[in-house]
């Protein structure tokens, strides 16, 4: 599927965020389309997770522009974000483990049963359970169990559960900041499978990964971050494997695309 001439589903325009004195985002942009699955990779510190956190609302940046849908959106939370429908995997991101599955898919945005039980703010436990359940399976995750506390999870079971909750409720874009850590090659590849489902839902993907190989798989373009810079951004079919480390570590001066 060509996607470069529709237009951007989600941009940030020149955006810049310091630390202090470390300048993390130095004038960064980036687009992503509909069904499209952009890889942005760069060494550690090169500032993706700042990025991301300027995409999801986390971080307000210093300077520059987002926008959804062609709009100008400020986010103040990741929750203003998240209701514009843009989930966000964080790197590192915790499940809180004494809960169930569901209670994690749906943590904080509960189904509350109608009439007075909801009044009372009690929540639809089976509902959740067999919904938790349906979500994860419909994105092509098997999990034993949607009533089990997260904490009797395997790491790569408890990956796939905080994907398999961002998959299902994206409506626009999923952003995964690297969601194959700590994980088998059984199980990255299924992350590597929710991806392509992603993709195919028509959601814009945006997935960092140190893992060459997984980018240059299930990526349509790939923008490349140094120092808090754009240094590239082409179509992934551009890349193998050394051209790409190249670009990543400023060996490779002219990049692909230029
Ligand atoms: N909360 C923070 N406080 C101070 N400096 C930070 C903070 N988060 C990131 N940085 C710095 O910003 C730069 C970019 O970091 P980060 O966005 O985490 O990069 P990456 O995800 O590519 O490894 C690094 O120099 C890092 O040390
Ligand atoms: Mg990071």
């Amino acid at each position: 599927m060509t996607t470069n001439d529709t237009a951007p589903l989600y941009e940030v325009r020149n955006i810049s965020k310091s630390y202090g004195s470390v300048v993390a985002l130095d004038g960064v942009s980036l687009s992503v389309r509909a069904g499209e699955v952009i890889g942005l990779v760069g060494d550690n510190g090169a500032g993706k997770s700042t990025l991301v956190k300027a995409l999801s609302g986390a971080h307000l940046p210093d300077t520059g522009d987002i926008l959804l849908d062609g709009e100008e959106r400020r986010w103040k939370s990741p929750h203003d974000a998240l209701e514009a429908g843009i989930e966000t995997l964080y790197q590192d991101s915790s499940l809180a483990p004494d809960l169930s599955v569901s209670s994690n898919v749906f943590l904080g945005r509960e189904i509350v049963k109608p009439g007075i039980l909801g009044k009372l703010g009690f929540l639809a436990q089976a509902k959740m359970d067999s919904e938790a359940h349906a979500d994860l399976e419909r994105v092509g995750i098997a999990v034993p169990a949607s009533n089990r506390p997260v904490a009797q999870l395997s790491g790569g079971q408890r990956q796939a559960v905080a994907i398999g909750r961002a998959v299902s409720w994206a409506r626009k874009v999923i952003i995964l900041d690297e969601p194959t850590n700590h994980l088998g090659a059984r199980q990255a590849k299924e992350v590597l499978e929710v991806i392509r489902a992603a993709k195919a839902k028509g959601l814009g993907v945006i997935f960092i990964s140190h893992t060459l190989p997984h980018i240059l798989e299930v990526t349509d373009r790939i923008v490349v971050l140094r120092l808090g810079k754009v240094v590239c951004d082409a179509p992934t079919s551009d890349f193998d494997v050394d051209t790409l480390l190249g670009t990543i570590t400023g060996l490779i001066i002219r990049p692909p695309g230029e």
